[in-house]
Protein backbone atom coordinates (compact mmCIF):
# COMPACT_ATOMS: atom_id res chain seq x y z
CA UNK A 1 0.00 0.00 0.00
CA UNK A 2 1.43 3.18 -1.74
CA UNK A 3 1.12 6.76 0.90
CA UNK A 4 1.35 10.43 0.46
CA UNK A 5 0.83 12.74 3.20
CA UNK A 6 -0.92 16.40 3.07
CA UNK A 7 1.08 19.94 2.82
CA UNK A 8 0.69 23.05 4.33
CA UNK A 9 2.19 26.32 2.52
CA UNK A 10 3.59 28.54 5.36
CA UNK A 11 4.23 31.01 2.90
CA UNK A 12 4.30 32.03 -0.68
CA UNK A 13 1.69 30.92 -2.23
CA UNK A 14 -0.08 32.58 -5.56
CA UNK A 15 3.79 34.46 -5.98
CA UNK A 16 5.47 30.82 -6.09
CA UNK A 17 3.64 30.69 -9.28
CA UNK A 18 5.57 33.67 -10.32
CA UNK A 19 8.72 32.12 -9.85
CA UNK A 20 9.09 33.90 -6.24
CA UNK A 21 10.32 30.88 -3.07
CA UNK A 22 7.68 29.39 -0.46
CA UNK A 23 8.09 27.15 2.25
CA UNK A 24 5.87 24.54 2.95
CA UNK A 25 5.77 21.25 4.84
CA UNK A 26 3.67 17.69 4.86
CA UNK A 27 0.95 17.26 7.65
CA UNK A 28 -0.08 13.99 9.22
CA UNK A 29 -3.39 13.60 6.87
CA UNK A 30 -2.73 11.03 4.35
CA UNK A 31 -3.91 9.26 1.02
CA UNK A 32 -3.59 5.50 0.79
CA UNK A 33 -3.65 3.81 -2.61
CA UNK A 34 -3.36 0.29 -3.86
CA UNK A 35 -2.54 -0.47 -7.21
CA UNK A 36 -4.40 -3.79 -8.27
CA UNK A 37 -4.38 -6.57 -11.29
CA UNK A 38 -7.50 -6.11 -12.88
CA UNK A 39 -8.59 -6.61 -16.85
CA UNK A 40 -10.42 -3.24 -16.63
CA UNK A 41 -7.93 -0.32 -15.70
CA UNK A 42 -9.25 2.64 -13.83
CA UNK A 43 -9.52 4.80 -10.16
CA UNK A 44 -11.74 3.90 -7.62
CA UNK A 45 -12.55 5.92 -4.48
CA UNK A 46 -13.17 4.00 -1.32
CA UNK A 47 -14.18 7.41 0.18
CA UNK A 48 -16.03 10.58 -0.72
CA UNK A 49 -14.07 12.55 0.12
CA UNK A 50 -11.62 13.44 -2.66
CA UNK A 51 -12.03 17.14 -3.72
CA UNK A 52 -14.93 17.78 -6.01
CA UNK A 53 -12.72 19.70 -8.48
CA UNK A 54 -11.15 15.88 -9.17
CA UNK A 55 -14.45 14.58 -9.40
CA UNK A 56 -14.77 15.76 -13.17
CA UNK A 57 -14.98 12.52 -14.91
CA UNK A 58 -13.08 14.49 -18.37
CA UNK A 59 -10.10 15.57 -15.85
CA UNK A 60 -9.77 11.32 -14.45
CA UNK A 61 -10.35 10.10 -17.89
CA UNK A 62 -6.76 11.73 -18.68
CA UNK A 63 -4.65 9.65 -15.76
CA UNK A 64 -4.33 6.54 -17.40
CA UNK A 65 -3.39 7.61 -20.38
CA UNK A 66 -0.80 9.63 -18.51
CA UNK A 67 -0.21 6.68 -16.20
CA UNK A 68 0.60 4.75 -19.53
CA UNK A 69 2.83 7.29 -20.64
CA UNK A 70 5.01 7.34 -18.13
CA UNK A 71 5.36 3.57 -17.08
CA UNK A 72 4.21 1.85 -20.42
CA UNK A 73 1.13 -0.65 -21.43
CA UNK A 74 1.95 -2.70 -18.30
CA UNK A 75 -0.57 0.28 -16.58
CA UNK A 76 -3.24 -1.34 -18.20
CA UNK A 77 -3.76 -3.89 -16.17
CA UNK A 78 -3.93 -1.70 -13.05
CA UNK A 79 -6.72 -0.54 -10.80
CA UNK A 80 -5.76 1.96 -7.89
CA UNK A 81 -8.00 1.70 -5.29
CA UNK A 82 -8.10 5.36 -3.45
CA UNK A 83 -8.45 6.15 0.23
CA UNK A 84 -8.14 9.25 1.21
CA UNK A 85 -8.11 10.81 4.82
CA UNK A 86 -7.65 14.52 2.64
CA UNK A 87 -10.01 16.80 2.72
CA UNK A 88 -10.46 18.89 -1.09
CA UNK A 89 -10.62 22.02 -2.22
CA UNK A 90 -8.92 22.91 1.18
CA UNK A 91 -5.70 23.92 -0.15
CA UNK A 92 -3.88 20.84 1.46
CA UNK A 93 -2.80 19.03 -1.72
CA UNK A 94 -5.17 17.01 -2.18
CA UNK A 95 -4.48 16.35 -5.69
CA UNK A 96 -0.77 16.69 -5.31
CA UNK A 97 -1.04 13.63 -2.70
CA UNK A 98 -3.24 11.90 -4.92
CA UNK A 99 -0.61 12.46 -7.48
CA UNK A 100 2.16 11.14 -5.86
CA UNK A 101 0.51 8.27 -4.05
CA UNK A 102 -0.62 7.35 -7.71
CA UNK A 103 3.24 7.20 -9.06
CA UNK A 104 3.94 5.93 -5.53
CA UNK A 105 1.82 3.14 -5.92
CA UNK A 106 2.35 1.62 -9.64
CA UNK A 107 6.24 2.19 -8.32
CA UNK A 108 5.55 -0.30 -6.03
CA UNK A 109 3.20 -2.78 -8.00
CA UNK A 110 6.12 -2.96 -10.23
CA UNK A 111 8.93 -3.86 -7.77
CA UNK A 112 10.53 -0.27 -8.59
CA UNK A 113 11.86 2.53 -6.20
CA UNK A 114 12.33 6.12 -7.19
CA UNK A 115 14.06 8.76 -5.50
CA UNK A 116 12.05 11.72 -4.27
CA UNK A 117 12.76 14.21 -7.23
CA UNK A 118 12.10 11.05 -9.79
CA UNK A 119 8.59 10.56 -8.57
CA UNK A 120 8.03 14.47 -8.30
CA UNK A 121 9.01 14.85 -11.51
CA UNK A 122 6.45 11.74 -12.91
CA UNK A 123 3.52 13.49 -10.36
CA UNK A 124 4.26 16.64 -12.42
CA UNK A 125 2.50 15.03 -15.07
CA UNK A 126 -0.36 13.58 -13.05
CA UNK A 127 -0.67 17.23 -11.24
CA UNK A 128 -0.72 19.00 -14.62
CA UNK A 129 -4.22 17.43 -15.06
CA UNK A 130 -5.68 19.02 -12.15
CA UNK A 131 -3.80 22.50 -11.93
CA UNK A 132 -2.98 22.97 -15.40
CA UNK A 133 0.17 25.37 -14.54
CA UNK A 134 1.17 24.41 -10.86
CA UNK A 135 4.20 25.93 -9.72
CA UNK A 136 4.91 22.43 -8.44
CA UNK A 137 5.52 23.12 -4.56
CA UNK A 138 2.48 21.20 -3.68
CA UNK A 139 3.90 17.48 -5.46
CA UNK A 140 7.45 18.11 -4.24
CA UNK A 141 6.85 18.79 -0.87
CA UNK A 142 4.57 15.70 -1.06
CA UNK A 143 7.38 13.64 -2.74
CA UNK A 144 10.36 15.13 -0.08
CA UNK A 145 8.48 14.66 3.01
CA UNK A 146 10.29 17.54 4.49
CA UNK A 147 9.97 20.87 5.60
CA UNK A 148 10.98 22.51 1.74
CA UNK A 149 12.07 26.10 0.40
CA UNK A 150 10.98 25.88 -3.42
CA UNK A 151 11.58 28.02 -6.00
CA UNK A 152 11.24 27.51 -9.85
CA UNK A 153 11.50 23.78 -8.94
CA UNK A 154 14.26 23.69 -7.35
CA UNK A 155 14.20 22.46 -3.64
CA UNK A 156 16.12 22.94 -0.47
CA UNK A 157 15.11 21.11 2.78
CA UNK A 158 14.95 23.54 5.69
CA UNK A 159 16.43 23.05 9.63
CA UNK A 160 13.73 24.29 12.05
CA UNK A 161 15.87 24.97 14.85
CA UNK A 162 12.54 24.09 16.95
CA UNK A 163 9.65 21.46 16.29
CA UNK A 164 6.41 24.00 14.65
CA UNK A 165 3.37 23.72 15.79
CA UNK A 166 0.51 24.55 13.88
CA UNK A 167 -3.27 24.55 14.52
CA UNK A 168 -5.18 23.93 10.96
CA UNK A 169 -9.19 25.41 10.94
CA UNK A 170 -11.46 24.51 7.53
CA UNK A 171 -13.35 27.20 6.04
CA UNK A 172 -16.08 26.28 3.58
CA UNK A 173 -14.08 24.65 0.38
CA UNK A 174 -12.74 26.92 -2.46
CA UNK A 175 -13.76 26.66 -6.05
CA UNK A 176 -10.63 24.67 -7.13
CA UNK A 177 -7.05 25.90 -6.84
CA UNK A 178 -7.22 26.41 -10.62
CA UNK A 179 -10.08 28.79 -10.90
CA UNK A 180 -8.16 31.00 -8.09
CA UNK A 181 -4.74 30.84 -9.52
CA UNK A 182 -6.50 32.10 -12.50
CA UNK A 183 -8.55 35.06 -11.19
CA UNK A 184 -4.85 36.33 -9.85
CA UNK A 185 -3.34 35.68 -13.31
CA UNK A 186 -6.58 37.85 -14.21
CA UNK A 187 -6.04 40.37 -11.45
CA UNK A 188 -2.38 40.60 -12.79
CA UNK A 189 -3.80 41.65 -16.47
CA UNK A 190 -5.62 44.38 -15.01
CA UNK A 191 -2.93 45.88 -12.71
CA UNK A 192 0.47 44.56 -13.29
CA UNK A 193 2.47 47.09 -10.73
CA UNK A 194 0.10 46.32 -8.17
CA UNK A 195 -0.06 42.88 -7.91
CA UNK A 196 3.60 42.71 -8.73
CA UNK A 197 4.12 44.66 -5.76
CA UNK A 198 1.91 42.42 -3.56
CA UNK A 199 4.52 39.30 -5.21
CA UNK A 200 7.69 41.06 -3.91
CA UNK A 201 6.30 42.22 -0.45
CA UNK A 202 5.65 38.21 0.47
CA UNK A 203 8.68 37.34 -1.35
CA UNK A 204 10.46 39.62 1.28
CA UNK A 205 8.52 37.53 3.89
CA UNK A 206 9.26 34.07 2.95
CA UNK A 207 13.06 34.64 3.10
CA UNK A 208 12.70 36.37 6.57
CA UNK A 209 10.61 33.28 7.07
CA UNK A 210 13.19 30.98 6.49
CA UNK A 211 15.46 32.79 8.79
CA UNK A 212 13.18 32.78 11.64
CA UNK A 213 12.09 29.27 11.20
CA UNK A 214 16.17 28.33 11.46
CA UNK A 215 16.93 30.74 14.42
CA UNK A 216 13.42 29.13 16.35
CA UNK A 217 12.04 32.60 16.67
CA UNK A 218 8.38 31.72 16.54
CA UNK A 219 7.06 35.19 17.42
CA UNK A 220 8.69 37.08 14.02
CA UNK A 221 7.62 34.01 12.71
CA UNK A 222 3.80 34.64 13.72
CA UNK A 223 4.44 38.19 12.70
CA UNK A 224 5.41 37.25 9.35
CA UNK A 225 2.19 35.20 8.80
CA UNK A 226 0.10 38.24 10.08
CA UNK A 227 1.64 40.17 7.34
CA UNK A 228 1.93 37.40 4.29
CA UNK A 229 -1.83 37.27 5.26
CA UNK A 230 -2.84 40.87 4.69
CA UNK A 231 -1.16 40.52 1.24
CA UNK A 232 -2.96 37.33 0.21
CA UNK A 233 -6.11 39.75 1.08
CA UNK A 234 -4.70 42.86 -0.87
CA UNK A 235 -4.31 39.73 -3.73
CA UNK A 236 -8.29 39.07 -3.61
CA UNK A 237 -8.22 35.18 -2.08
CA UNK A 238 -8.72 35.48 1.26
CA UNK A 239 -12.60 35.20 2.65
CA UNK A 240 -14.34 37.05 5.17
CA UNK A 241 -14.57 33.32 6.74
CA UNK A 242 -10.92 33.09 6.46
CA UNK A 243 -9.88 36.28 7.99
CA UNK A 244 -12.17 35.89 10.81
CA UNK A 245 -10.86 32.55 11.88
CA UNK A 246 -7.39 33.63 11.52
CA UNK A 247 -9.15 36.51 13.88
CA UNK A 248 -10.25 33.97 16.25
CA UNK A 249 -6.85 32.33 16.22
CA UNK A 250 -5.19 35.15 17.27
CA UNK A 251 -7.56 35.90 19.78
CA UNK A 252 -7.10 32.26 21.31
CA UNK A 253 -3.39 32.89 21.26
CA UNK A 254 -1.49 31.94 18.17
CA UNK A 255 0.94 34.14 17.21
CA UNK A 256 0.20 34.53 13.37
CA UNK A 257 -1.84 33.25 11.52
CA UNK A 258 -2.91 33.08 7.74
CA UNK A 259 -4.78 30.96 4.87
CA UNK A 260 -2.91 27.99 3.18
CA UNK A 261 -3.09 27.11 -0.17
CA UNK A 262 -5.12 29.10 -2.80
CA UNK A 263 -7.21 30.28 -0.48
CA UNK A 264 -10.91 31.43 -2.02
CA UNK A 265 -11.70 29.31 1.06
CA UNK A 266 -10.59 26.15 2.35
CA UNK A 267 -7.37 26.67 5.34
CA UNK A 268 -6.31 28.38 7.88
CA UNK A 269 -3.42 27.51 9.80
CA UNK A 270 -2.34 29.45 12.90
CA UNK A 271 1.16 29.16 15.10
CA UNK A 272 1.70 28.30 18.46
CA UNK A 273 4.28 28.48 20.97
CA UNK A 274 5.63 24.89 21.79
O1 LIG B 1 -4.66 25.10 -2.91
P1 LIG B 1 -3.50 24.23 -3.16
O2 LIG B 1 -3.22 23.26 -2.10
O3 LIG B 1 -3.59 23.53 -4.49
O4 LIG B 1 -2.19 25.18 -3.22
C1 LIG B 1 -1.93 25.94 -4.35
C2 LIG B 1 -0.73 26.85 -4.18
C3 LIG B 1 -0.70 27.94 -5.25
O5 LIG B 1 0.49 28.69 -5.02
C4 LIG B 1 -1.88 28.87 -5.12
C5 LIG B 1 -0.69 27.37 -6.67
C6 LIG B 1 0.61 26.73 -7.10
O6 LIG B 1 0.61 26.08 -8.16
O7 LIG B 1 1.63 26.89 -6.41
Amino acid sequence: MAQARAKIILAGEHAVVYGHPAIAQPIDLEVRIHAIKSLEPGLVFLNPKMDPQHKSDSLFAQVQPKLVSLFGDRVEKLVFEIDSDIPGGCGLGSSAALSVGLIRAALEHFGESGSPEEIALMALELEKIFHGNPSGVDHTVIAHEDLIWFQNGQVEKINAYRPLKFSIMMASPHAGTRAVVEAVRQRRLQDEVAVNKIFSGISEIVFSMRSQIEQGNLREMGLLMNRNQRLLKQLGVSTPELDQLCEQAIQNGALGAKLTGAGGGGCVIALFAE
